[in-house]
């Protein structure tokens, strides 16, 4: 046990944000084996490869708790309460996701900020990063889908 490095709110910020990241994975993940099943070979991979990422911040995220001197908690996260067997329905979901993932983090920054916690800040903000790139490219793709409709599944998500 290390002497406390961070006060305990920033330790439950950390803890809030670590849940969502371990529910990110298993929601892109379940949606990456839906759309593999269904042959959206592209789609698929970019669920993957994003679940990849997330699993990424998770770790990061551990390594700090412990490195200042909080417990890694392992609350309930939240499950989408939709059926997500379509393109539309993931990219939706997955949009909502990243909107109260970047929301929760920039919060969190403001606590580090307040709290003079600069590891934990700069740790967050480089995950709010990551997420507005998630965010812009699940945007890019709902837009392509609105335009282009099934064109766009069958020619740049199989
Ligand atoms: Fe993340
Ligand atoms: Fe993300």
């Amino acid at each position: 046990m290390t002497t406390k490095k961070s006060t305990d709110r920033v330790i439950e910020m950390l803890n809030l944000v670590y849940t969502a990241e371990i529910g990110a994975i298993g929601i892109y993940m379940d949606q990456h084996a839906r759309m593999d099943d269904q042959g959206l070979k592209k789609f698929a991979e970019r669920l993957k490869e994003d679940a990849v990422e997330e699993m990424g911040h998770a770790e990061h995220l551990m390594e700090r708790i412990l490195y200042v001197g909080g417990a890694m908690k392992y609350e309930k996260h939240e499950v989408p309460r939709v059926d997500m067997e379509d393109v539309a329905t993931i990219i939706k979901v997955n949009i909502d996701l990243e909107v109260r993932a970047i929301d929760r983090l920039n919060q969190g920054i403001r606590m580090c900020y307040e709290d003079n916690d600069n590891g934990s800040r700069l740790l967050m903000e480089s995950i709010l990063k990551d997420e507005e790139r998630h965010l812009d490219e699940y945007e890019t793709l709902q837009e392509n889908l609105e335009k282009f409709g099934d064109n766009f599944i069958v020619n740049h998500l199989i």
